[in-house]
């Protein structure tokens, strides 16, 4: 993919919007996440890329501008598995990769990863089963 002819340095609202934007072009595309996001997401995308803006935002820049509860969003997401964590990963580092350089794509995915070990064991762990869990569990 052609990617800009130089990446950011730094994070920005606007550099933001662009990693987000090309982020969820990939995951609807995507044949693990795509579906699932397109049973959850039926109308505009618009106010979910715009919670999306708001997120990362108060992450990166602690802005403090999104307001929500991540996790009872995604307990109540069909289709979700602690397999789709590794896919979601994959494609945000990618994302990252195409439009920042090495020290802030890498500080975007610490705190994804972070974010998503945080989610799934909200998400999936029991304190009787194995973790993490295995396809056969
Ligand atoms: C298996 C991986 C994941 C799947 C399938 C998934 C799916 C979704 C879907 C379908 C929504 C929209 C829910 C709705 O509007 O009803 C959503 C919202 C959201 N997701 Fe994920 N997600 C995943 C992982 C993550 C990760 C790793 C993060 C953070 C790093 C994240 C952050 C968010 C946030 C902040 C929202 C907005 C919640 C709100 O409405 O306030 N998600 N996700």
């Amino acid at each position: 993919m052609i990617g800009p002819i130089e990446k950011f340095g730094h994070v920005t609202e606007g550099g933001i919007r662009q990693l987000v934007d090309a982020f969820y072009a990939k995951v609807r595309r995507d044949p693990e996440l795509g579906p699932i996001f397109a049973a959850a997401i039926t109308g505009d995308w618009q106010p979910h890329l715009e919670k999306m803006y708001a997120f990362w935002s108060s992450v990166m820049l602690t802005s403090g501008r999104y307001k929500g509860n991540p996790v009872a969003k995604h307990v109540a997401i069909a289709g979700m598995t602690p397999e789709l964590f590794g896919r979601w990963l994959q494609l945000f580092d990618a994302t990252c990769r195409e439009l920042y350089d090495d020290a802030v794509g890498d500080v975007f995915l610490s705190k994804a990863e972070r974010i998503a070990e945080s989610l799934k064991l909200a998400l999936f762990y029991r304190p009787d089963q194995p973790w993490p869990p295995t396809a056969s569990a």
